[in-house]
């Protein structure tokens, strides 16, 4: 079986939970976002990194959307620290990546520098406004960069949702063992609406196989929480799915709200997960109105066919048309807005907190139902 290759061509694995680390005495404390960063360049999602960005890497994506050797990535990953832990570090010692007592990681230091946020903003998130919840939080954290190759020494246990934690080696093999040549990925870090299920669906009709790939690392905390949506994304494929069609698994990163950059990251790594095609809709990963409806579209044309070789789907705003008595799309529909279906995420948001449903023409009513009851405990 055909299976697409890893970007850069090589799957890494920077795993090694036997590591002994006793012999290092200095450590860096990882916030949720550098210590999902940390799981996610070990288990191959980020390859080909091997560890946080050095400078020739990180100058290079933040100008270019390129690694210093031409190899097309759109967002840095980086390792900040505070310049008084950044006095302590040595080039060329290893140092423990902790969290709450537990060592996760180890890196060799090889580089600290200094960035340039604003140019980072500017650059990667289109804008220097810190009401934008990325650029908030790029300036929130450290301003020293800990470049370095690292080893994964423990695995980040999970209480929930456990059997939907893979790696994309096991994602990998189980496309392969379901005979799926093609494979559409889906970002999401919403619920599944019907303009959601109607682009997936659409994109089934011309591969194998959906992997349903919902976003459940950091997000901004009025988006719904992560483990409320896992239900509301089990009820729906029991309901409305082929079950030899879909495959649902976790995307266990922070959510950077980048957009366009965004898109071109989340196709990247959804191809190290095996994906071969990857959906994008209107204003991917978006937020408020920092980015044009289609720019996570138009950003694809920077780049050549193979040098991604995962092939972007495209999809035009969808909703339900009552004209029409179907899901449709602005590509599909002749009829006026008057007889579109639309409420904008934060309305459906305000809507579940108040115990209202959202119309079945908008979302699956047993989906209404998980997300009513998710949202009134969190609120409880
Ligand atoms: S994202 O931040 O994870 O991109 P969301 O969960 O809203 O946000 O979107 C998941 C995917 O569906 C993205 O590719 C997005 O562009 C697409 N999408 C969301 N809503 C629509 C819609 N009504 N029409 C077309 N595409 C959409």
């Amino acid at each position: 079986m055909a299976t697409i290759e890893a970007h850069g061509g090589k799957l890494m694995n920077l795993i090694n939970e036997a590591y002994d680390f006793s012999h290092i005495n200095k450590e860096i404390e990882l916030d949720d976002f550098a210590l999902s960063d940390l799981e996610l360049i070990a288990n191959g999602a980020f390859s080909p990194l091997t560890g946080f960005m050095n400078q020739a890497d990180y100058q290079s994506v933040v100008d270019q959307m390129r690694l210093a050797d031409g190899t097309v990535w759109s967002i840095p990953i980086t390792l900040p620290v505070t310049k008084e832990k950044s006095e302590q570090l040595v080039i060329g010692e290893q140092v423990k990546l902790t969290k709450d007592g537990s060592v996760y990681g180890v890196i060799e230091v090889a580089e600290l520098f200094e960035p340039n946020k604003d140019h980072e903003a500017e650059n990667v998130y289109r804008t220097g406004d810190k009401a934008h919840p990325g650029v908030a939080k790029l300036f929130s954290r450290p301003n020293v960069y800990v470049a370095g190759s690292i080893t994964l020494v423990k695995r980040i246990e999970r209480e929930r949702f456990k059997e939907f934690y893979l790696d994309p080696t096991e994602t990998r093999k189980t496309f392969e063992e379901k005979g799926w040549a093609t494979v559409v990925g889906f970002q999401t870090r919403n619920p599944v609406h019907r303009a959601h299920e109607y682009i997936q669906k659409s994109a089934l009709e011309i591969v194998d196989g959906l992997f349903l790939n919902p976003l459940v690392g950091e997000t901004k905390s009025d988006d719904i929480p992560a483990d409320v949506r896992m239900e509301s994304y089990q009820v729906l494929l029991k309901n409305y799915y082929p079950k030899n069609r879909v495959f649902l698994g976790v995307f266990p990163a922070a959510m950077r709200y980048a957009g366009p950059r965004e898109a071109v990251f989340h196709a990247i790594v959804r191809k190290n997960y095996g994906c071969t095609h990857f959906i994008v809709g209107r204003d991917h990963a978006g937020v408020g109105d920092y980015y044009g409806t289609y720019d996570a579209q138009l950003i694809f044309k920077n780049f050549q066919p193979e040098e991604l070789e995962i092939t972007p789907l495209f999809f035009e705003h969808s909703f339900y048309c009552k004209a029409c008595g179907n899901m449709a799309s602005t590509k599909t529909c002749p009829h006026g807005k008057e007889h579109h279906v639309i409420l904008s995420g934060t309305k459906v948001r305000e809507m579940l907190s108040n115990g209202q449903t959202p119309p079945p023409e908008f979302s699956r009513k047993e989906v209404v139902e998980v997300l009513i009851r998710g949202m009134s405990k969190v609120h409880a």
